[in-house]
């Protein structure tokens, strides 16, 4: 029987367990997924043990998404440019590789829900950690040329796009004043995540009705930054495509397969509602 983890701390909250067993029992494979608590000072013997009890992969969370890098053998290009893995996957030749399914996973769930007719379309990212960058990476590797990255802080917005090497960076307050120029929208701060305190990263005030607006945050599915933009009748996209999809990608690295993402999404969809 082949065996998969997530790793992470904390980690008893995460769906990734139930979605990939879920994927297993439908797809008739045989192997289980399991959830690993993992702190940052155990993570080099947690892949030692993975490696020695014979996992087949993993799935990263916080906080090792960085840390895990100089323990792995090889990086697929994505990873090695966001700087990030969130899947390995164990080679047939026991070597580890590292993968980053998160802001592929977002640009699936993009066009999943709008189609994958936008690509001109100026697109604003809202935040540049670690979310964001991976999601401005996987835009620009599906052909998503016209992006501008804002944040609190405009500094990182800038090494983003200096990485880049194409795009723009704002001020809030340049992205405020000028919300009505983009088409697509995406908010990947987390604003407005503490303490159910109601802040949104930006004034939506100028948004224009019809603009895609989504959140990678999945819950709540519907985050006051969507509510905003749902009152201005833009179209929504929930972050808990990216999460079923960031799975289902990494899924397909494992197994060779894409698993249904549409039954997965509804069963969660029911869960968080
Ligand atoms: P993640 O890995 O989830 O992206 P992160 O790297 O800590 O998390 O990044 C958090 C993002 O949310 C950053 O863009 C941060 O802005 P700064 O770079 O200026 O810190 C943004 N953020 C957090 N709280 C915010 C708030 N109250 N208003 C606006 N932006 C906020």
């Amino acid at each position: 029987k082949r065996w998969f983890a997530v790793i992470g701390d904390p980690i008893a909250h995460s769906k990734s367990p139930a979605m990939h067993n879920g994927w297993f029992d439908e797809l008739n494979i045989d192997a289980t997924y399991i959830p690993i608590h993992v702190k940052s000072e155990q993570l080099e013997h947690a892949i030692a043990s993975l490696k020695t009890l014979g996992a087949s992969g993993w799935n990263v969370t916080i906080p090792h998404k960085q840390a895990i890098i100089p323990f792995l053998d090889e990086l697929d290009e994505m990873a090695e440019k966001m700087g990030a893995v969130n899947t390995v996957v164990r080679t047939a030749d026991g070597k580890l590789k590292g993968y980053n399914t998160d802001g592929s996973g977002f640009v699936h769930s993009l066009e999943e829900a709008v189609g994958d007719g936008q690509k001109e379309k100026p697109v604003l990212l809202i935040g540049a950690g670690g979310a964001a960058r991976g999601i401005a990476f996987a835009l620009q590797y599906y052909g998503y040329r016209n992006l501008a990255i804002t944040n609190r802080t405009v500094a990182k917005a800038e090494e983003i796009i200096h990485e880049l090497g194409e795009g723009q960076a704002l001020s809030l307050a340049d992205a405020e004043q000028r919300l009505d120029e983009f088409g697509i929208i995406i908010q990947c701060t987390s604003a407005g995540l503490a303490n159910g305190e109601f802040s949104l990263p930006l004034s939506l005030e100028k948004l224009q009705q019809g603009t895609i607006v989504a959140d990678i945050v999945y819950n709540p599915l519907m985050t006051p930054f969507l509510l905003e933009a749902q009152k201005k009748d833009a179209i929504v996209v929930t972050g808990l495509g990216m999460f079923v999809h960031q799975g289902a990608i990494a899924f397909n690295h494992w197994l060779g397969q894409y698993p249904n993402t549409e039954h997965t999404t509804k069963k969660l969809i029911d869960e968080l509602q």
